[in-house]
């Protein structure tokens, strides 16, 4: 179902989080897995940043990572079981109350339990009992993963409105590599985070193909020294990580990125502006969306030495004779190989003499061809690193669309919504 979101049976995805709590409340659920000991980590990140957790692990997590852990990081008592406090209903009391609940990571098993409805230990109860947006991510190995059983149970627990991220590729448990690594629990708190910002967030992009830029080139002098730029890549992530929660699949193609690879999504790396043309040449035939927010460099050196170039004795500095980069953003605008598909660029201004902030986005998105150009005034320097942007959405067809200053997350969402716009208004 394409439609639904990431939200239990019979929610409002409108209606406001439960009021009583100012702070975010989540349950983290924890199985019996070996990344039960990263989930520690992701534990932090939510206490440290103001929410309210319970930690609910099962009885094989607590083999792997002991209650008194849980209980010191979260600052509340832990059980697995439902016999303790019954006075208080504890199996129907914390899923009824929670503003979220991950289960992270969650075993092959648990996904059985929670597609069968099965509830026999306090987890898969406050599973059974949770009205709010439940978010599953699956760690085990790749057999596990993929077998047809382990599947179809994803399949259900999706077409029910969780949200089950896609594991990521990787070091298992033992030597082996593969698919059904934990992600990073700083993806995973992100993805999380949004959930919490948005619980009716819609399945709007499931059965497109994106593809998203982050990151900045590097164009080399010689062995060691390049040109580069100061962009993090924590936009271009951000799309891509949204993307992926409203159900599309993901080419990222990142510029030299070290931010941790978001869950389920295909990551490509480049370094040089040559390279991410190719990578982005290789995707557009089949991208519904193309979100260019890297930023290649416009210039590479003319000629690039073999070995490494040595400081001149006479204290003479050299002359870099520099050539043009393709614009990639303006090829593709140009030589349109999907029809319909939606491409966006971005735009980092300062405005000058010859105009505004505006004035220039505007002429750039018309220079360019593309069909939405993200404007940012980065006149104070302030977007590069930072986790929060503010810009102007401006449409080819002549609309614009403030974004207040909120997180890079914020910003994604309200680009992907005028893209599923422009696709709606495609369709007719
Ligand atoms: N871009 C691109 N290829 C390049 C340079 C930029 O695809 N060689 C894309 C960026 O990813 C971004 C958009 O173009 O989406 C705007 O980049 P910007 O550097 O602002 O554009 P320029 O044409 O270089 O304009 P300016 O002269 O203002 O720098």
């Amino acid at each position: 179902m394409a439609d639904r979101g990431p939200t239990a049976p019979g929610v409002d995805p409108e209606a406001p989080r439960a009021a009583s709590s100012a702070r975010p409340r989540v349950v983290l659920g924890v199985t019996g897995g070996i990344a039960a000991y990263k989930a520690c980590e992701l534990l932090r990140r939510l206490t440290e940043s103001g929410h309210d957790v319970t930690v609910v692990p099962t009885a094989a997590a607590l083999r792997f990572v002991g209650a008194p852990t849980w209980a010191a990081l979260s600052g509340k008592p832990v059980s697995d079981q439902v016999w303790e406090g019954v006075h208080e209903v504890p199996h129907v009391r914390i899923g009824q109350t929670a503003d979220l609940v991950l289960v992270a990571p969650a075993t092959a098993d648990v996904l059985a339990k929670a597609a069968h409805g099965l509830a026999d230990d306090l987890l898969t109860n406050t599973l059974l009992t949770a009205r709010c947006p439940v978010l599953f991510v699956p760690a085990m190995h790749t057999e596990m993963w993929e077998h047809p059983a382990t599947q179809d149970n994803v399949a259900t627990l999706r077409h029910r409105g969780s949200l089950v991220m896609e594991p990521a590729e990787g070091r298992l448990t033992g030597a082996d590599t593969g698919k059904g690594r934990f992600p990073e629990p700083a993806e995973i708190f992100e993805v999380a985070r949004d959930l919490l910002a948005r619980p009716g967030q819609p399945q709007d992009l499931a059965g497109r193909h994106v593809l998203v830029t982050a990151g900045g080139t590097r164009e080399y002098l010689d062995p060691v020294r390049f040109l580069g730029n100061r962009s993090s890549g924590l936009q271009g992530y951000a799309f891509a990580r949204t993307a992926a929660a409203r159900g599309a699949e993901v080419t990222l193609v990142a510029a030299n990125v070290t931010l941790p690879d978001p869950a389920g999504v295909k990551v490509v790396r480049v370094e040089s502006t040559a390279e991410l043309r190719d990578a982005v040449l290789a995707a557009t035939p089949t991208a519904d969306a193309v979100v260019m927010a890297a930023a290649p460099a416009d210039y590479r050196p003319r000629s690039v030495s073999d070995t490494k170039m040595k400081k001149a004795d006479d204290g003479s500095a050299p002359t870099l004779a520099l050539e043009q980069n393709p614009d990639i953003l303006a090829e593709i605008s140009h030589d349109r190989t999907r029809p319909g598909a939606v491409i966006v660029g971005f735009a980092a201004e300062t405005g000058d003499a010859h105009g505004s902030v505006l004035d220039l986005g505007r002429a750039k998105l018309a220079r360019k061809g593309c069909d939405l150009l993200v404007v940012n005034d980065v006149s104070g320097g302030q977007v590069f690193g930072s986790t929060d942007n503010e810009a102007v959405v401006l449409d080819a067809d002549g609309g614009s669309t403030p974004v207040p200053r909120g997180t890079k997350t914020a910003l994604a969402h309200v680009v992907w919504d005028r893209v599923v716009a422009r696709f709606e208004t495609a369709a007719g």
